[in-house]
């Protein structure tokens, strides 16, 4: 059975903190944007069904971010949902201003219930389709997230679209995670099934539900082209992300152009953002945007509509999917994904080898263990005040793997013996991905160190 999470990694960097040097755009004059966001629990039926979430201003998903390149963000978060929380820009390299990455514990103590807190750092030479979210505990599966988005005035794919349109795929529950989580950490846990059975549940009888809440509607015009920004803010699922009958360009993966790629089919895993340019090309009708979980998972499509201008309103188009076959979730293929500008990978200086794996805890538990531990916050002293205080890290589950020399390069391998695939994610950075495969040796000869993509989640497949 299939234990599924996200990685979160934390290099910790010894040496002083730099301060970014400002990036000249042509013609632009970096501006200051005041975000003010007040966390709540507000009564919402986005589905149709109506329950409690937690959200951004009372909206779900919440507000969108929009600045350009070089921007500062100031983002002042009201905490008035009844519990501590953090927000965390995910993607955002925070050079600078580590202590604003929003992770609590590791850079942050929590924002107490009913307290301030306000995030200040620069986007200096960052563009792209980016995410934010709660970070502490489920909150963010329970609505606390948006996009957010870096415009770039030098972007070389301007001319290639004529609109942009955002897409925020998300495994919606219809129980409070917090719940959830609860009946998935207990020793009685069936994993995946805590989920499977909530998602596939018809609402139980009795439930106050809105009649015909309909799919989502996106607005095309015949012969238009979309920039398509497609964000996975999914819990647990990855998802394959299509359009019937429209084919799709990738140009972006996590905030970093890539060459013009053409597919059917966008394999995105959790937390990872892609764009695509799809061209309204086909006759004037309703389409069907689908995003299909893998088929080990056997759930539902998720579906929305495209409806062209001039079309008559369809509230179920026909089903017209790519008929290319589904297998388990890997990425893109990362030898066709390539970076638009090519870069010199230099050569590492360092190596850490990790092991991956789901087992159960001394109290029954299954947990996620790198290397045989699993990672304990330390809830009185976060690591990011540590460091400054030149404070050990001898606890193992504190699971710190540390360089300490300005420009490491660190090749990092991941060996996953679980038989589901994992997203992984760095903080703070973007790493090349070098390669992907099955089993549990690493063929160097297989490695891409010629034009490998540059992004900051990728998935470690199954036994891979
Ligand atoms: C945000 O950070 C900048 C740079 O450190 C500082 O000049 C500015 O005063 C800060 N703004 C607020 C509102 O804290
Ligand atoms: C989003 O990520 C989750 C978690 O891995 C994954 O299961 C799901 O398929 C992804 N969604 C898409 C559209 O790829
Ligand atoms: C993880 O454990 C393996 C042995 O199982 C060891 O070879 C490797 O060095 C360890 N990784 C790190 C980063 O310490
Ligand atoms: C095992 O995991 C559970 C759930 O997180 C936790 O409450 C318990 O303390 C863990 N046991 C040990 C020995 O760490
Ligand atoms: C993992 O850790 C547990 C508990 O500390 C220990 O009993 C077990 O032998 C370790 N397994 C490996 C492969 O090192
Ligand atoms: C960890 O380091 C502290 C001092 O920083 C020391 O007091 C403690 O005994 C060490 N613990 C272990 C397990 O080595």
């Amino acid at each position: 059975m299939a234990f599924y999470g996200i990685f979160f990694f934390y290099i910790i960097f010894w040496t002083a903190v730099v301060s970014p040097t400002p990036i000249l755009n042509r013609g632009y004059i970096p501006k200051t944007n005041n975000i003010d966001f007040t966390i709540e629990k507000v009564t919402l039926a986005p589905d149709g069904f109506t329950r409690q979430l937690s959200t951004v201003n009372g909206q779900f998903p919440g507000p969108t971010i929009e600045v350009n390149k070089g921007d500062r963000i100031l983002m002042k978060i009201r905490n008035k949902l009844g519990e501590s929380t953090a927000m965390h820009a995910h993607g955002m390299l925070q050079r600078g201003t580590p202590w604003f990455d929003g992770v609590p514990w590791m850079a942050q103590c929590v924002i107490p219930d009913d307290y301030e807190f306000t995030y200040n750092f620069t986007v200096a030479d960052q563009v792209g389709t980016h995410w934010y979210h709660a970070h502490e505990t489920m909150q963010y599966v329970d609505g606390v997230f948006g996009a957010l988005i870096i415009h770039d005035p030098d972007d070389p794919f301007k001319s290639e679209y004529d609109e942009e349109i955002i897409v925020m795929l998300n495994d919606y529950h219809h129980t409070n995670a917090q719940i959830l989580l609860k009946q998935f950490l207990t020793p009685e846990s069936h994993g995946e099934e805590v989920r499977k059975i909530d998602i596939s549940t018809k609402a139980p009888p009795g439930s106050k539900c809105v009649d015909n809440a309909g799919l989502a509607k996106f607005e095309f015009v015949k012969d238009k082209k979309y920039r398509l920004r497609i964000i996975n803010t999914s819990a647990f699922s990855a998802f394959f992300f299509s359009i019937d009958k429209h084919d799709m360009e990738v140009i972006e993966a996590d905030g970093l152009y890539t060459k013009r790629n053409k597919i059917h089919r966008l394999p995105i895993n959790v937390a990872q953002r892609y764009s695509v340019i799809v061209t309204a090309n086909q006759p004037v009708d309703n389409y069907i945007m689908r995003s299909e979980f893998q088929k080990t998972i056997n759930l539902p499509n998720i579906k929305a509509i495209v409806h062209y201008e001039g079309a008559p309103d369809d509230p179920e188009p026909k089903d017209n999917p790519w008929s290319d076959s589904l297998t388990e979730y890997v990425d893109l293929d990362h030898k066709t994904l390539q970076p638009l500008e090519e870069e010199k990978i230099p050569e590492s200086t360092k190596k850490f080898e990790f092991k991956i794996d789901f087992h159960k805890n001394s109290t029954g538990v299954v947990k996620a263990f790198l290397n045989n531990s699993s990672y304990i916050p330390d809830i009185n002293f976060p690591t990011l005040d540590k460091i400054f205080k030149k404070k050990s890290f001898n606890e193992t589950s504190a699971n710190a793997y540390i360089f300490d020399k300005d420009g490491e390069v660190v090749d990092m391998y991941f060996i996953n013996s679980d038989d589901g695939e994992h997203p992984f994610h760095i903080h703070g950075y973007q790493f090349w991905v070098l390669g992907t495969g099955n089993g549990d040796k690493v063929d160097e000869n297989e490695l891409n160190t010629h034009n490998p993509i540059k992004r900051d989640t990728a998935t470690i497949p199954a036994s891979g």
